[in-house]
């Protein structure tokens, strides 16, 4: 039985922090399944760390689908998140809802995250009353990166600030079982967290929110084309993976692989 949005609520009143992360193919979210994080998000991040695109902008519905569908085989404990990338759901409420509603039917998703705040409200009760749990996500928001001026920590100033309660409060309001804040001043991330009854999941927000996510990438050290200051490498993967990469090219160039050991025979008088 998968862990449902209302256990994940049921976190926050009882101070259990909640642990995110995401996953983009079937064997990494085996292993974080088996793991016991309770939250995975195939995240639009798979745009720069799996695609080798520069942002989540080029990211398709097809594209997350794809991703969604395989991590959504290797797990049976975790709820999964797809995460609705660029102008899925900017164009109209049907959009909105044609698009999430493929992460659940086609793809086996248990929930959507989108991007927004107040901007994003109406279209976020529309998904929760047609039955599709959302997460929302706010503070620094790749997908308006060009809007933004760049990766930028978000909140700064008191009219900043003030919008992004006003953001999770609409959040709140509008159904949202949870939401992801990006890149907000740990104070003001703990005082969202305080205002509003949902869990935030913090990311670059410090330790007063509710739970955390980060990229696995990131946090395994296996995509090193740059690190953000919120992410701790627990491993450093790249090199792992360089090394043992290096030694099977130079096995196979002096013929030490394969061995015995790898080889089938077959009997001599059939040969
Ligand atoms: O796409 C993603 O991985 C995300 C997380 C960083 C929250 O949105």
């Amino acid at each position: 039985m998968r862990i449902t949005i209302n256990q994940i609520k049921e976190m926050k009143p009882k101070g259990e922090k909640i642990s995110m992360l995401t996953a983009y193919d079937y064997s990494t979210a085996r292993i974080v399944d088996e793991a016991e994080i309770p939250l995975i998000l195939v995240g639009d991040s798979l745009g720069m760390v799996v695609l080798g695109y520069e942002s989540t902008i080029p990211v398709t519905m097809e594209e997350m689908l794809h991703h969604t569908k395989a991590v959504v085989r290797g797990t049976r404990r975790a709820l999964i998140i797809g995460d609705m990338p660029f102008m899925t759901y900017h164009i109209s409420t049907a959009d909105a809802l044609k698009n999430a509603a493929r992460f659940i039917q086609e793809a086996g998703a248990q929930a959507v995250k989108l991007e927004g705040g107040v901007n994003v409200a109406k279209k976020v009760q529309r998904i929760v009353e047609c039955g599709i749990p959302v997460m929302g996500h706010i503070g620094l928001t790749p997908q308006s990166i060009h809007q933004l001026g760049g990766f930028k920590i978000q909140g700064k100033t008191p009219e900043a600030a003030a919008r992004l309660l006003e953001d999770a409060l609409a959040l709140e309001k509008a159904g949202a079982f949870a939401i992801v804040l990006e890149t907000v001043p740990a104070p003001l991330a703990a005082l969202i967290t305080q205002k509003v009854s949902i869990p935030t999941i913090g990311i670059g927000a410090g330790i007063g929110c509710d739970g955390q996510v980060q990229v696995i990438n990131d946090i395994l050290g296996s995509f090193t084309d740059f690190v953000p200051k919120h992410a701790k490498q627990y491993a450093r993967l790249v090199d792992i993976m360089s090394s043992a990469i290096a030694e099977y090219h130079n096995e196979v160039k002096s013929g030490k692989f394969p061995t015995e050991a790898q080889s089938f025979n077959i009997d001599e008088k059939v040969l």
